[in-house]
């Protein structure tokens, strides 16, 4: 079966049309630090808004508990939306609540709505598939469709992704369909050598795509938090640094597939190493078997990889010839360790073949560091989704529109 398309749900005027947006951009202090999924978004909402639907885009943000916490709320992206799109949004201070009903029923053809965070209901994420369906069920009375084109979130069995496809006409969205015309580009036959680049901080997350990429790829280059946990598995001392202690014996079983696969697996030689985590924390570079020698002794913590690390990183991306990199690969939104993650970045700008960026965290942090968007082959707006798919994993909401 393949993707149902916008084109499927037939004329859309005067239809009330729920998007499903991936709108969980980064923030501090209330400020968005990088609108990347805002944009991603915009091709889909403005062709439904042309189209004179009434657009009621519902999204995510942060992991909140199920229950209203201000610092989660969407009213930011709601007002940055407007922004992009030149045009009033209207917000609505709750999900399924009086004040989304009042808000969806004052739409006017072309007009557009934003629902408080869908993730202060418990339904959203609830395992048990009665819950789940009795909140995707509220949402449905908001709308006659469904688009859906959060693609960063269609990894995850969730009300407004999973469930609430079944219960209303449902298709995939222009972002959905880019992005997978582009991965489907890094599963079916990889121009080679195919390199993966893994970092960031939802080490769990991450360890165990690993096994699933060591029969599809050529090389596999670890940074980031987890690259402690190999180094560790190594026989070095790590100090004070990220480790994940129950995934040693995993850790360990890769390295040994990795050997008898000949994938080269790419693990850090030198470390940047901080009395604490903060910007200003003196640091020292040393080599990844002597973490502990450093003056910060046991209490160190590693939060970048270090100079020699970065530049035989660059020269391993630049001699592939499609690269996909998930994760910064130390704490970039500090200067002082920002220096691996932009050696990858600009690596990564010089690959003779595709190149591609997934994640929120990796696609901001490219930005963040001044690199365009067009110096790469594709900016993903999946992290997890992106990684997943690659894996050859069976994903919730893309199965529900279709795709098979
Ligand atoms: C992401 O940032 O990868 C997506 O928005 C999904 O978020 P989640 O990992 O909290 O489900």
């Amino acid at each position: 079966m393949t993707l149902r398309t916008l084109d499927s749900l037939g004329p859309l005027e005067g239809k009330r049309v729920i998007v499903r947006c991936d709108l969980n951009v980064p923030l501090r202090d209330g400020v968005i630090t990088d609108d990347g999924r805002v944009r991603a978004s915009l091709p889909t909402l403005n062709a439904l808004l042309n189209a004179g639907a009434r657009v009621v885009v519902t999204s995510h943000l942060g992991r909140p508990d199920g229950a209203p916490d201000p610092q989660y709320s969407l009213a930011p992206v709601a007002q940055r939306l407007s922004e992009l799109l030149g045009k009033p949004v209207a917000f609505a201070r709750d999900t399924v609540g009086e004040s989304a009903h009042d808000a969806v029923d004052s739409l006017e053809d072309g007009g557009i709505v934003v629902l408080e965070n869908l993730r202060f209901n418990a339904g959203e994420t609830a395992k048990d598939d009665a819950v789940r369906g009795a909140f995707a069920a509220q949402l449905a009375e908001l709308g006659d469709v469904l688009v859906s084109d959060g693609f960063g979130v269609v990894h995850r069995k969730q009300a407004s992704v999973y469930d609430l496809a079944q219960l209303l006409p449902s298709a995939a969205g222009l972002l959905i369909a880019t992005e997978l015309d582009v991965l489907d580009k890094l599963t079916e036959n990889p121009e080679r050598p195919y390199a993966v680049v893994l970092g960031g901080s939802k080490v769990s997350d991450k360890l165990g795509v690993i096994s699933h990429l060591l029969p599809r790829v050529d090389r596999i280059l670890v940074g980031g938090g987890m690259l402690f946990t190999f180094l560790k598995a190594q026989g070095y001392e790590v100090a004070s640094s990220l480790l994940e202690e129950d995934q040693l014996e995993t850790v360990r079983g890769y390295i040994a597939e990795a050997a008898e696969r000949g994938v080269e697996l790419v693990l850090p030689t030198d470390v940047v190493v901080a009395e604490k985590f903060a910007a200003d924390a003196a640091h020292e570079v040393v080599a990844a078997d002597a973490i502990e020698s450093t003056s910060f002794g046991a209490s160190g913590i590693g939060l970048d990889i270090g100079p020699e690390t970065a530049a035989r990183f660059a020269d391993v991306v630049r001699s592939s010839k499609t690269v996909f990199w998930n994760g910064p690969m130390g704490v970039f939104e500090f200067a002082a360790f920002a220096g691996g993650t932009k050696a990858v970045a600009q690596a990564l700008t010089e690959v003779d073949g595709l190149s591609v960026v997934g994640g929120g965290d990796s696609a901001a942090a490219v930005r963040q560091l001044g690199f365009a968007d067009d110096r790469f082959g594709h900016i993903s707006t999946g992290g997890g989704a992106s990684l997943e798919f690659l894996e050859g994993k069976r994903l919730p909401g893309l199965e529900v529109l279709g795709w098979a």
